[in-house]
């Protein structure tokens, strides 16, 4: 089955917890990135580790090894269990949030390609497939690959074959869950529940229609 990650993009802290509360019956996993964070603190951790799901730091970590693996000691020792960083940055940097992350017993995902138009701009051209063999070289567990160009997951599925790859994209950004969910591990949505008038009732929809 697909897993559900339910990207957690809100300012308020309650508003936060509560929507991931009630959507946590619907789904596996909770990405947090820089707008919760910055909003309301590492400390968020501490509220949303009571869901007993995986909790995935979105921060694209994307600085030199020393960087990278300060960065990657805090996500960890906050409590996240996985994160994801770039890999243009290079090996060394990339494999320096990895190592940190299998330390911690935790997981680290490898951005290859964006899903956002404006991607096309530099991942396309054979970097995206560069990126996705620099994952599999640095021990990553995956890859980030994006849900509104499935036939890039495709090719990239070739190049990381059983490795897991999470897929953000789907509703708001115009990916088709039912396409996508069969190519990957995982979708990434956001919009598509935070901003539904019943979260949770999206949530549990999105969670039937995915295989
Ligand atoms: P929406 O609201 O568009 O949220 O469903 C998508 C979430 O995923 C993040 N995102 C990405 N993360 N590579 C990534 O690592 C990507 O290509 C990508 N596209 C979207 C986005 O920040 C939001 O949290």
């Amino acid at each position: 089955m697909t897993e559900l990650i339910l990207a957690l993009d809100l300012l308020d802290r309650k508003q936060a917890a509560r929507v991931a509360e009630s959507c946590a019956p619907f789904i596996d996993a909770v990405k947090v990135g820089y707008p919760l964070v910055l909003a309301t603190g590492l400390s968020i951790v501490d509220d949303l580790s009571g869901l007993g799901l995986p909790l995935i730091a979105d921060f694209k970590v994307a600085d030199i090894p020393n960087t990278n693996r300060l960065i990657s000691e805090a996500v960890f020792s906050a409590g996240f269990d996985a994160i994801i960083a770039h890999g243009f940055v290079g090996a060394d940097a990339a494999r320096a949030c990895v190592e940190v992350a299998h330390n911690h017993g935790g997981a680290a995902y490898i951005v290859a390609e964006m899903s956002h138009p404006g991607a096309t701009e530099f991942f396309h051209g054979g970097v995206a497939e560069r990126l996705a063999t620099l994952a599999v070289s640095c021990r990553a567990d995956g890859i980030i690959a994006p849900a509104t160009r499935p036939d890039r997951i495709s090719r990239l599925r070739e190049i990381v074959g059983e490795k897991t790859i999470y897929s953000p994209g789907v509703g708001a950004q115009g990916g088709d869950l039912d396409t996508v969910a069969r190519l990957v591990d995982g979708v990434i949505v956001g919009r598509s529940i935070y901003e539904a008038e019943d979260p949770a009732a999206e949530a549990e929809r999105l969670s039937r229609i995915r295989r």
